[in-house]
């Protein structure tokens, strides 16, 4: 018996050595370490086995028992860790479908940044962009607004003194893009024709349409002749190339320290088309239209010819030089043309309302 024992061990270790595959290795295991191999049936029928050999077979039979097993599983490493092995387990399947992965996208109130740039650039704009916490001179005083000016009060926003040697000076974060076009002027002969996208800052509290934080698009074109026909015409070529053809424009008279005269446009209402009639419900009832709240025009932004005033902040000779200027709100201009009705959704980050763009 012993014999037969040592012959089965030798035998597995010769045959272990040939195996170069998975599928071999374990028709091996089968054959020698498995429930009817030889070796278990051997151990199996020990009790035949008279007493005084016994002891020594159990011994030896469980010895290469233990030892086949560890052989198996070195082979078995080497084995997957060969490079066939490997190949074989890790194969890319090439013409399987793939997974579509997600790609972002621009932002909308971005977009309409572009779209807004894009229109005065394709007119010889440059753009231009100023500091987001600013001086309490360019945001006011510089555009004729001294302090007590009754105009700042449209304007609350968050102070930051800045702390020198010599003392506090005040700054704040900007209310408007208008103070781009003080530090544009300042540095720069005209003629000046810029547009200046950017962030600014008001202290409100947040509704459908009011955000603490949004983004404005400023104009400015100052040279000798410029008229309000420059103004008129430049904003209709603007809004007819973003809106479309089919619109109204109207030109309202208004009210802004650094313009005069000052204006404010307003184009006829996107939803209700400037009908400005009430609309029947399903119940019959009458209803305004809710976006132009019955008037039949939505005011998109406000214009003038540049202030004199703002002029000599600046150093130029108003008797020389006349200017034009805008501003308006980016979000705003994104709701009236994608018809988006609540602008905190621009701030929100859901990926459902952003997918849209
Ligand atoms: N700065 C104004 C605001 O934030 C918008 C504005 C109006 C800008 C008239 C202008 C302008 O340049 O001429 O409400």
């Amino acid at each position: 018996m012993l014999d037969q024992v040592e012959e089965v061990a030798s035998q597995a270790n010769a045959e272990l050595q040939k195996i170069s595959s998975p599928e071999e290795l374990e028709a091996w295991r089968v054959r020698y370490l498995g429930r009817k191999s030889k070796l278990n049936n051997i151990l199996r029928s020990l009790s035949d086995v008279p007493i005084e050999e016994r002891k020594a077979l159990g011994a030896r039979a469980n010895q290469i028992r233990s030892s086949l097993e560890s052989s198996f599983s070195a082979r078995k490493d080497t084995l997957e860790s060969s490079a066939t092995v490997s190949l074989e387990r890790d194969k890319i399947d090439v013409s399987l479908p793939g997974e579509p992965c997600q790609t972002g996208r621009i932002h909308p109130t971005t977009k309409t940044i572009k779209e807004i740039c894009n229109i005065f650039v394709s007119m010889g704009f440059q753009v231009a962009e100023g500091p987001q916490v600013e001086w309490e001179h360019y945001n006011f005083e510089a555009l004729n607004m001294p302090a007590e000016h009754p105009a700042r009060d449209g304007f609350a926003t968050l102070w930051v003194d800045y702390h020198t040697p010599t003392g506090a000076r005040p700054m704040l974060m900007r209310t408007h893009t208008s103070p781009v076009q003080v530090r544009v002027m300042e540095k720069r002969k005209p003629p000046i024709r810029i547009i200046v996208p950017g962030r600014v800052f008001r202290r409100e509290t947040t509704d459908a349409t009011h955000l603490p934080m949004f983004y404005q698009v400023e104009g400015l074109v100052v040279d000798e002749g410029v008229t309000f026909a420059h103004l008129k015409g430049t904003l209709e070529y603007f809004i007819r190339t973003l809106f479309g053809e089919k619109l109204k424009i109207r030109f309202r008279p208004s009210f802004f320290p650094f313009t005069e005269p000052s204006a404010e446009d307003d184009i006829s209402c996107v939803i209700c088309g400037g009908s400005a009639n009430e609309r029947r419900t399903a119940n019959d009832e009458r209803r305004k239209c809710p976006v132009c709240g019955g008037k039949g025009w939505l005011e998109i932004l406000g214009a003038g010819m540049v202030n004199p005033k703002v002029f000599e902040a600046v150093g130029y000779d108003p008797k020389k030089v006349t200017g034009l200027a805008f501003g308006m709100g980016v979000e705003r201009i994104a709701m009236l043309k994608y018809g988006i009705n609540d602008i905190r959704l621009f701030c929100e980050n859901d990926v459902r309302f952003l997918r849209q763009f």
